[in-house]
């Protein structure tokens, strides 16, 4: 009996050993600094988000108001935040962004700080308040919220007074970040007239303000600290396009380091994405006689945007009746169809998937074929540790193989934004060459559509190991490439 007992105890012992063996994985590679905060990797995601550039200049037909507005012209006849929310969730947004107070200094609450706000306008005998109600709308439909709060203030008697006026916008600030509940992006801009009066804003006390009211918040600013502007209001980012700067030596508002936003800097310690901000229409306010961009010029903005590691910050103005227009929702109803036409099949499902080298050998965990599953962030293959030379994955296809016109890459930007140099080959022929990818690039192929058996990227030069987290061969139907010449011969 004893003896059975000892046996089987052994027995027991050895097959959990087994077991556990085999549950035993390669661990991941090192990160390389600096990595997004957990925040910032959650904005990351968004890819499109939605401005609403909503105000007195919206009633007055102007960009940038004096601020000597009445606050009686303010009086939207029919205004719904839920029906911006309606039509951001349609077009796939999942954070809106308010023009709470613009540079003419109206403000959409009712501030206690000032009289020039919605408490002395018309609109609902001055009892509304815009904030509010967007805040309650968006809740409602599962969208979050960003605010604008104009540092430049044209209206305020306390704005030239250093003191004075960066109290009273804290002030505001803490109005806003108290009374409404969860905020996820605050927007901070140095946009001020030649002739404003010379004052400093206290951006350090602001953002410290900010973060302590709201713990999971990004700061958008040009120099961050948690996202920096794109250094345009094109809506386009640099063909190279790090993730990373170096943020202190950075100058709010200072037009000498628009070249520096746009592109990044692959040594940067600091980690601040980019926002690509741009209107559907020529001016951030809505007018009458102003209409939404074609379709085309918002497919090149995507491209250059969400294609270039950047996040598209898409401002939609709601008209002076309060609500979105027919024509920007027709519009935007187009670009979402567009997006999902090109982008909802990925040809390279399903398919075959070979690499240089791969992390842990086979049954590492870090195949190529991680770079086929739906996670983008934390499943991707990784070279061997042990490989030194060039690193490339290839896609496989069966019978005639792929034909596509776009080829998307992201890397795991969870452990660091790595490749530097990459090409991209179908069958033999190069067709696409690229410098860094971040979170996603996209590649619209120059010579148009390819049929290829198989599709190999290589990574030319890269910080460390290139981390692979997700690969795409799209069908893009609206693209028209340059045609190339008769004589042009594929390199
Ligand atoms: C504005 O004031 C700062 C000091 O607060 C000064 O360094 C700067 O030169 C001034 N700029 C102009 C344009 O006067
Ligand atoms: C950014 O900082 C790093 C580390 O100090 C440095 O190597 C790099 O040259 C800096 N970039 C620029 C543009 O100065
Ligand atoms: C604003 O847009 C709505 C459509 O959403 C439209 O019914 C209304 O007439 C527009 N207002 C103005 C002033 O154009
Ligand atoms: C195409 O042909 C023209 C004229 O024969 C020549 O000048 C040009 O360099 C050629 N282009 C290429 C890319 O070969």
């Amino acid at each position: 009996m004893g003896t059975v007992k000892l046996w089987f105890a052994l027995l027991m012992a050895v097959s959990v050993q087994v077991l556990c063996k085999r549950e035993l994985v390669t661990t991941p590679p090192l990160p390389i600094l600096p990595i997004p905060t957990s925040a910032q990797l959650k904005w990351q995601q968004r890819e499109l988000i939605m401005f609403l550039h909503f105000g007195m200049n919206t009633f007055t037909d102007s960009e940038w108001g004096t601020g000597h507005e009445k606050p009686s012209l303010f009086n939207p006849t029919g205004l719904d935040p839920h029906q911006w929310v309606d039509v951001a969730s349609m077009v796939g947004v999942s954070l809106v962004i308010l023009t709470a107070k613009h540079h003419d200094g109206f403000c959409l609450w009712p501030s206690q700080y000032t009289e020039h706000s919605v408490k002395n306008s018309p609109w609902k005998n001055g009892n509304g308040d815009v904030v509010e109600e967007l805040v309650d709308a968006a809740k409602a439909r599962g969208i979050d919220v960003g605010l604008y709060l104009s540092p430049w203030d044209r209206h305020d008697k306390r704005y030239g007074l250093e003191l004075q006026y960066n109290e009273y916008y804290l002030a505001q600030l803490q109005e806003l970040l108290n009374r409404y509940g969860s905020v996820q992006e605050i927007w901070f801009d140095g946009a001020k007239g030649s002739n404003a009066p010379n004052m400093s804003y206290y951006f350090g006390d602001w953002f410290s303000m900010v973060k302590e009211l709201q713990g999971s918040i990004n700061i958008f600013s040009d120099a961050g600290p948690d996202v920096r502007w794109v250094g345009n209001e094109k809506g386009f980012a640099g063909n190279t396009c790090w993730s990373t700067i170096n943020r202190t030596s950075l100058k709010i508002g200072d037009e000498s380091i628009v070249g520096y936003l746009n592109m990044g800097d692959s040594r940067g310690t600091d980690w601040v994405p980019p926002e690509c901000d741009v209107s559907i229409r020529t001016g951030w306010f809505w007018h009458k006689s102003q209409e939404p961009k074609p379709l085309k010029q918002l497919l090149e903005i995507y491209y250059n945007s969400v294609g270039r590691n950047c996040l598209l910050l898409l401002n939609v103005p709601p008209n002076s009746t309060g609500l979105i227009s027919h024509d920007d929702i027709r519009r935007l109803g187009e670009f979402r169809r567009a997006i999902d036409t090109i982008f909802s099949t990925n040809l390279a499902e399903g398919s075959i998937s070979k690499a240089s080298s791969q992390r842990g050998g086979k049954n590492g965990g870090f195949g190529p074929e991680k770079a086929l599953d739906e996670d983008h962030l934390w499943s991707y293959w990784a070279p061997n540790e042990k490989a030194h030379d060039e690193h490339w994955i290839e896609i496989i296809g069966t019978g005639k193989g792929f034909r596509f016109n776009v080829v998307r890459i992201q890397e795991a930007i969870g452990l660091g934004q790595r490749i530097k140099r990459h090409e991209i080959y179908a069958d033999e022929n190069q067709v696409a060459t690229g410098t860094t990818i971040g979170y996603k690039r996209l590649h619209r192929l120059e010579k148009g559509t390819v049929q290829a058996r198989r599709v190999r990227i290589r990574i030319t030069k890269s910080r460390g190991w290139p981390l692979i987290s997700s690969i795409g061969l799209h069908f893009d139907p609206y693209w028209e490439p340059k045609v190339a010449k008769q004589n042009e011969t594929v390199r």
